[in-house]
């Protein structure tokens, strides 16, 4: 039967279409192998090349932090709005349904909490646990200039390795200690340290001169949200960050500590998708609010 139809000639081959060679869409990331690259391409949208994910693992070291008492009362209805979901794995077992469609991003480091010297981290998760709950990468903070600096830098670069041999990104997150700047010196320095010892991606705050920072840092950059602000300054943030060379926001207190979170995610994600004005998204904010409330 084969034979057969190799012989009848009915097969298109496209001889004249050359097979397309597709470059990948994330900055520094070309390099990686399929696995690795499907899952950064299920946290940053492929369309657009940004991401808004969605932070709740402050309780990891803060405990019940405000708006994160109940997540599955006040964080679980929030989750279709976002692109991807920063987590611990307690609450990802404990608490999100595993039908979720969204990639999580899964805290990977800790140890001390608020009351000790937080850059005393050590890795608080095995690689294969990451693979067992279908992770999209996993989060490691990374304490430059803090006591333990070394250590996480050690526990970062562990992470890296046992993530590349399983086909997992890592999320460098620059941590800043309470007597450290956050300018674009230090920003620079913690970012790029990251990059270069093997972070995928980087998680930084905003601050002046971003877009030095985010030039100098050869993969993409995500900010936190950092304080609840104003909603006005907190799109604000997002969008100066987005114009200046960050590939998305993960955010936090920001969103769950709105008056109106699912309002607020959508204003977030016309500020980092679509690249609407702050000024606009606030009052598309205002509107979703006013919406729900009508
Ligand atoms: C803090 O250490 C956590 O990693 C948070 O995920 C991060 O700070 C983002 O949350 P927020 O926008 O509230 O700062």
């Amino acid at each position: 039967m084969a034979e057969a139809e190799i012989q009848s000639g009915e097969k298109e081959y496209f001889l004249n279409i050359p097979q397309q060679n597709e470059t990948f869409f994330l900055k520094g990331c070309a390099n990686y192998d399929w696995g690795f690259k499907n899952r950064l391409a299920r946290i940053f949208n492929p369309r657009s090349g940004k991401t808004v994910m969605l932070a709740f693992d402050h309780g990891y070291f803060q405990g019940p932090t405000t708006g994160l008492e109940r997540i599955d009362v006040t964080i679980v209805p929030l989750t279709p709005f976002a692109d991807a979901l920063m987590l611990t794995r307690g609450i990802l077992r404990s608490v999100i349904p595993a039908a979720t469609g969204k990639p999580i991003v899964m805290r990977a480091s800790g140890g001390p909490s608020i009351l000790k010297e937080l850059s005393n981290e050590h890795i608080a998760c095995d690689i294969d646990d990451a693979v067992r709950m279908n992770c999209s990468a996993v989060a490691v903070q990374v304490f430059i200039g803090g006591e333990y600096e070394t250590q996480s830098v050690n526990n970062m670069t562990q992470l890296v390795d046992s993530g590349m041999k399983v086909g997992m990104p890592v999320l460098g997150v620059t941590a800043v200690g309470k007597e450290l700047v956050r300018d674009a010196k230090y920003m620079g320095l913690a970012t790029r340290m990251c990059a270069e010892l093997g972070a995928a991606i980087v998680k930084t705050y905003f601050c002046p001169d971003f877009e030095r920072v985010a030039a100098g840092c050869p993969v993409p950059l995500v900010i936190a949200g950092g304080k609840k602000l104003p909603e006005l300054d907190a799109l604000k943030m997002a969008y100066d960050a987005i114009q200046q060379g960050a590939s998305g926001v993960d955010m936090g207190r920001n969103i769950f500590q709105s008056e109106a979170p699912i309002a607020m995610l959508h204003a977030v994600q016309k500020v980092v998708h679509e690249g609407m004005n702050y000024k606009q998204a606030h009052e598309y904010y205002l509107d979703q609010k006013n919406k729900k409330n009508a």
